[in-house]
């Protein structure tokens, strides 16, 4: 689905008057603002109510624009620059002078993507800087893959909406590291971390989701308002029916294996065999399991291999500790 031109026009227009744009991307929708605008990125944290603190991805129309924003670009990140861009993958180098500090959460690095959605490519063409965007969510909360996602986050505090239809990818970029001598995943995401070993040609470092590195690796991140329990696969049916015989109103992400099992839940979400499916899936399910009323979300985690890595990252997440941080 593409916006009309005009959209588009009206888009780089508030981007340019300092407003906030949320906008489609491959992965999911962004919340944006011009990169080089302190008081433009200040309306995003207080939109999304997310610590100041927290960095932000700068989103560029092409790679050759990157050089304009970091201090030098590091052979290894050339190379998945030129890999994966446009693509679902976001590199953290070292903060040019035209990122300003605010953006980057006050860290003398920044990350940087360009994302492979033609409404994103063509809103960052018409507007001709760089777009800083978080995903279009409040602080802690599950990311909208659709427009009408956008709206219920955010409502008023975004002045211009997007319309691209739902999100291919369904699950956040892959953030990679390349400042270090060994390049590092902080973040699972849309890009594999067998898709980096193969064009890098040995494994990159894996970011332990136990380490809070930056404020934004929360425990708790991605999470619906239903409190989410992680258990074996095996034995996610008789927790749920167990959970619901408790009084819980429970939801459940149903493993492929048992798609057929009928279980006594408030309301079950199958999971899709495959894992592309299931990623551009998750957070609609999520989404959907609380919109349904559940207050208690019975799931297992996939393989961790391929896509299963990334969407065993944000379920792990979204059944951590809770803060009010
Ligand atoms: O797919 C995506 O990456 C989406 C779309 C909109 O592009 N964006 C997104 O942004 O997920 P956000 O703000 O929700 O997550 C960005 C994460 C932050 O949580 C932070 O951990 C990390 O990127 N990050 C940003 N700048 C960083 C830096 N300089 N060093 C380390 N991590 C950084
Ligand atoms: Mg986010």
């Amino acid at each position: 689905m593409t916006a009309k031109p005009r959209d588009i026009e009206k888009a780089a227009g508030v981007l340019r008057a300092g407003g906030l744009v949320a906008f489609p991307t491959e992965t999911v929708y962004g919340l944006g603002a011009n990169a080089e605008d302190s008081a433009a990125v200040a309306r995003i944290f207080q939109a999304k109510g997310r610590p100041p603190s927290h960095p932000l991805i700068v989103h560029l129309g092409s790679a050759e624009h990157l050089a304009d924003w970091v201090q030098d670009v590091p052979e290894t990140g050339r190379l998945l620059a030129e890999h994966f861009w446009p693509g679902p993958l976001t590199l953290v180098l070292r903060r040019g002078p035209r990122v300003p500090l605010e953006a980057t959460g006050g860290l003398e690095t920044v990350a940087v993507r360009v994302p492979d959605h033609p409404v994103a490519l063509a809103l960052l063409s018409a507007f001709g800087g760089g777009v800083t965007a978080p995903s279009a969510n409040r602080f802690g909360q599950v990311s909208p893959t659709t427009a009408h996602d956008v709206h219920m986050e955010l409502g008023d505090a975004v002045d211009f909406v997007l319309d691209g239809g739902p999100c291919e990818v369904g699950v956040e970029s892959t953030i990679v590291d390349v400042t270090g001598e060994t390049p590092s995943i902080l973040r699972p995401g849309g890009v594999t971390r067998e898709d980096l070993e193969a064009v890098l040609g040995r494994p990159p470092a894996v970011q332990s989701t136990s380490v809070v590195r930056v404020p934004g690796q929360h425990p708790s991140h991605y999470a619906p308002r239903a409190r989410v329990v992680l258990v074996e696969p095996e034995k996610v049916v008789a927790e749920a029916e167990l959970a619901q015989e408790l009084g819980h109103r429970v939801g459940v992400l149903l493993p492929p294996s048992f798609t057929d099992t009928p279980v006594k839940a408030h309301a079950v979400a199958p999971v899709p065999g495959s894992m592309v499916a299931y990623a551009r899936g998750l957070y609609g399910f999520l989404r959907e399991l609380d919109q349904r009323g559940c207050d208690l979300i019975v799931a297992s985690l996939p393989v961790e291999e391929g896509l299963g890595l990334a969407i065993a990252n944000r379920l792990r997440r979204a059944a951590g500790p809770r803060t009010t941080a």
